[in-house]
């Protein structure tokens, strides 16, 4: 088999296309079309939530959600220091100072006793982000942040549909945050969403997408604060409504190609992998990542580097906030260490995980990566 497995290949069901044409055939292709609505709703009420409001990707959705707190400046919001780096943009953007939490080496999530330990008078927000298929110990950090008074906002993107202690994850945010980028769980090719339970951050968030423009109708032009354009088009949104009728199914799917590649990589030699199952949550795999022991006689580019010579694609973990070269240039985490992200980023990779994989694929991968690490 040659043929190139790329890391990530979405899967279109019938009712997107039918959606989106539906969209197509009455002329509804802007953000103004029926399906944007429906979206929001039927994606709010899946997260056990009152108001959505769908955006052009998660990073806008983090954005917004951050603007809408309306912080003093220089408040303290606290972010994992192992995420994708939209987070701190977005806490920076907003004219805030990003906290950073390491992540533990059994979940690869940010620790909860560290996050607490974070805490000063200045912190405002804590922004949770669920890593590549388990979630964050919630417990403490909600208790602490109720009787503390610090908002959470949850960003779910990379678990959409996963529980935490039987709950969903997006319900537990002040405000929580989605990305229907194409390898996600749910598909709007880009796209973001807002959840939340209070009128005033709903109204605040859609406002911000949308320039902020007046909602008196003759002084539409005057505008109420410096938003953006972050709409979601009906279009995308219609691929949201179909993708969102099958969530049960991809839900499923994910966790067999995770489980899959877990019942035949588990207790390897040179490799570590996330948590299959822990306490409080089984893992719902947005991506299967693995990660190269540090005695491993092999290394984590030489692993890639063979892998992709048999045309199997890989993407390396995300690069820890402290070692970003633009947020060095800024002085901004200067004496800050996370020992244990940035081992997972030096060592750690990610494999084929798309729900477009078939199974014989898995096989194949499987099979090669043994032979490369054993
Ligand atoms: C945890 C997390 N948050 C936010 C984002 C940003 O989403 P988008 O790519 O839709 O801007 C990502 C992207 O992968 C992510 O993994």
């Amino acid at each position: 088999m040659n043929k190139f497995i790329p890391v990530n290949i979405p899967k279109i069901f019938k009712n997107e296309k039918r959606f989106v044409n539906q969209a197509l055939r009455t002329n509804w292709i802007s953000s103004e079309g029926p399906f944007v609505k429906k979206f929001e709703k039927n994606f709010s009420i899946y997260n056990k939530k009152k108001f959505g409001v769908a955006v052009s990707n998660g990073t806008a959705a983090l954005e917004i959600a951050i603007k809408s707190l309306n912080l003093k400046k220089g408040s303290e919001v606290i972010i994992p220091a192992f995420s994708i780096i939209s987070t701190a943009n977005a806490v920076i953007k907003n004219k805030l100072k990003p906290i950073l939490v390491d992540c533990d080496l059994e979940t690869w999530n940010m620790r909860s006793d560290e996050t607490l330990k974070k805490i000063t008078k200045k912190t405002k927000a804590i922004i949770i982000t669920h890593i590549y298929g388990l979630p964050v110990d919630l417990k403490k950090i909600l208790q602490i942040a109720k009787k503390k008074n610090i908002i959470i906002i949850e960003d779910t993107a990379e678990v959409i549909g996963l529980k935490y202690k039987n709950k969903i994850c997006g319900s537990f945010g002040d405000l929580s945050t989605f990305s229907f980028y194409a390898n996600k769980h749910i598909t709007t090719g880009e796209g973001g969403m807002i959840c939340t339970n209070s009128k005033k951050y709903y109204e605040k968030c859609k406002s911000l997408r949308n320039l902020s423009f007046s909602k008196s109708f003759y002084d539409r032009f005057n505008h109420d604060d410096i938003g953006w354009n972050y709409r979601m088009s009906n279009l995308q949104a219609a691929l949201g409504c179909g993708q969102l009728k099958n969530i049960n199914w991809i839900i499923k799917r994910k966790r067999e190609i995770g489980n899959k590649y877990y019942s035949k990589l588990k207790n390897k030699d040179n490799i570590i992998l996330q948590k299959n199952i822990i306490s409080y949550a089984k893992n719902i795999y947005w991506v299967f990542g693995i990660l190269v022991k540090k005695n491993s006689k092999i290394s984590r580019n030489k692993i890639m580097k063979k892998l992709l010579k048999k045309n199997i694609e890989t993407r390396p973990f995300f690069l820890p906030m402290n070692k970003q070269k633009i947020f060095k240039k800024m002085k901004l985490f200067n004496r800050i260490k996370a020992p244990n992200s940035e081992y997972l980023s030096k060592n750690g990779f990610y494999l084929p995980s798309g729900l477009g994989i078939t199974n014989k694929q898995i096989d194949f991968v499987i099979k090669n990566l043994l032979k490369i690490i054993s």
